[in-house]
C-alpha cells in the first residue's frame, strides 16, 4: 500500500461557509447565509439540492429565482419563482444531504446509517477505521458521530471514489478536522492500530478479518454492510474461523414508510425493499478449542 498517497483532510473554511448540517452558532443556525445549502421542495415533493451563492440565480422547470431572494432569509421559508411557483426552503438533515449529494458509488441508506451508529456504537472521542469511502455518506456520519475529539481514517482502493467523498465532506462538514482520507486496500493491512471500531462497506470484508483482529482493541466493535446473503455467510465463517471474534450477530433494517391522510392510512406502494445486512462481532480473547469443538458436537 502506498502509504505516502494518504491525504488528511483539514477544511479550515470561512465562517460564513459553515453549517451545511447544521454545525454553525446557534444564531445563525437557522438563517441562510451565502454558502450554505439549501434543499428546495417542490409542490410535487420533488427535491433540489442548491449551494447558495449571492451572485446566482436558480433554475429549472418550475421558473428561477435568485439565491440572493433566499440568502438572509429563515429555514422553513418558501420562495416564489418568476413563474410563480413556491419553493419550500430548509437547510439538509444528515439524511436528506446523503440521499441528494452527488455519488459516485451506491451510498449507505440513512435507514442503515442510523443502525451502523447505535450497533457499530459509535461515540464521540471514537477512534474508527473505515472502507471503502465511496462516495462518502458513512465517512460523514461517522465523523458526525465521533466528533472533534474522535477520528475516522477512511481507505478506498479508487482515488476518483475519495475526490467524491472530499468534496462530498467539505460540504457537508466545511470546519471538520476528524478524518484522515486514505489510498489504500484495506485487504492488505492498514497502519492504525488500537481502534474502538471498524466499519466496512466493501465487497469482500472477509479478507480484512485477520488485519481487524490484530488492530482492534479488545471489545472493539467490527461491523460489516453487505448486499447479499452468499458474502455475508462467507464474512461469518471468516469470524467464526478467527476464534477472536464473539457475539457475532446479522441483521437487516426493513423500514416500511406509511401514507397518512385523510381517511386513507396506510403503507406507502413502494419502499426501498433490501439495501444490505449488516453484520456486527466484538474482538474478544480467543475461544478455547476445547469449547468450540463441544459447541460443535452439541446438539441443535
Ligand atoms: C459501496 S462503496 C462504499 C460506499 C460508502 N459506504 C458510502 O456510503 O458512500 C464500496 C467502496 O469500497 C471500495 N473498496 C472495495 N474494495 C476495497 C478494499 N479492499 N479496500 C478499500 N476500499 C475498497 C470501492 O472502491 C468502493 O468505493
Amino acid at each position: 500500500m502506498d502509504r505516502g498517497l494518504a491525504t488528511a483532510l483539514s477544511y479550515r473554511w470561512p465562517s460564513a461557509l459553515a453549517g451545511a448540517l447544521l454545525m454553525d452558532s446557534p444564531g445563525q443556525r437557522h438563517v441562510f447565509q451565502d454558502g450554505d445549502y439549501a434543499l428546495l421542495v417542490d409542490r410535487k415533493g420533488r427535491y433540489y439540492l442548491v449551494h447558495l451563492q449571492a451572485s446566482r440565480t436558480f433554475y429549472s422547470h418550475m421558473g428561477q429565482f435568485p439565491h440572493s431572494e433566499l440568502i438572509g432569509r429563515q429555514e422553513g421559508t418558501r420562495v416564489t419563482t418568476n413563474k410563480g411557483q413556491r419553493l419550500l426552503a430548509l437547510k439538509p438533515t444528515l439524511a436528506e444531504f446523503t440521499l441528494h449529494m452527488p455519488r459516485t458509488a451506491t451510498v449507505v441508506y440513512p435507514k442503515d446509517l442510523g443502525m451502523v451508529l447505535v450497533y457499530g456504537d459509535i461515540f464521540p472521542g471514537a477512534r474508527v477505521l473505515e472502507a471503502g469511502t465511496g462516495s462518502g455518506a458513512l465517512t460523514i456520519t461517522l465523523m458526525r458521530a465521533v466528533g472533534e475529539r474522535g477520528h475516522v481514517a477512511s481507505y478506498d482502493v479508487r482515488e476518483d471514489m475519495l475526490e467524491r467523498a472530499r468534496a462530498n465532506i467539505g460540504t457537508a462538514l466545511p470546519g471538520y478536522a476528524n478524518v484522515t482520507l486514505k489510498l489504500g486496500d484495506v485487504s492488505q493491512g492498514f497502519e492504525e492500530e488500537d481502534l474502538d471500531r471498524i466499519v466496512l462497506d466493501l465487497p469482500e470484508p472477509w479478507h480484512v478479518v485477520p488485519h481487524a483482529a490484530e488492530k482492534l482493541a479488545p471489545g472493539g466493535v467490527f461491523l460489516s454492510f453487505l448486499p447479499t446473503v452468499l458474502q455475508v455467510h462467507e464474512l461469518n465463517e471468516a469470524l467464526k474461523a478467527q476464534r477472536t471474534f464473539d457475539l457475532i450477530e446479522t441483521f437487516e433494517v426493513l423500514l416500511r414508510p406509511w401514507e397518512v391522510g385523510g381517511r386513507s392510512v396506510r403503507p406507502a406502494h413502494r419502499m426501498v425493499a433490501h439495501t444490505g445486512f449488516i453484520t456486527t462481532a466484538r474482538k474478544c480473547e480467543p475461544r478455547p478449542l476445547a469449547q468450540e469443538q463441544e459447541a460443535a458436537e452439541a446438539p441443535e
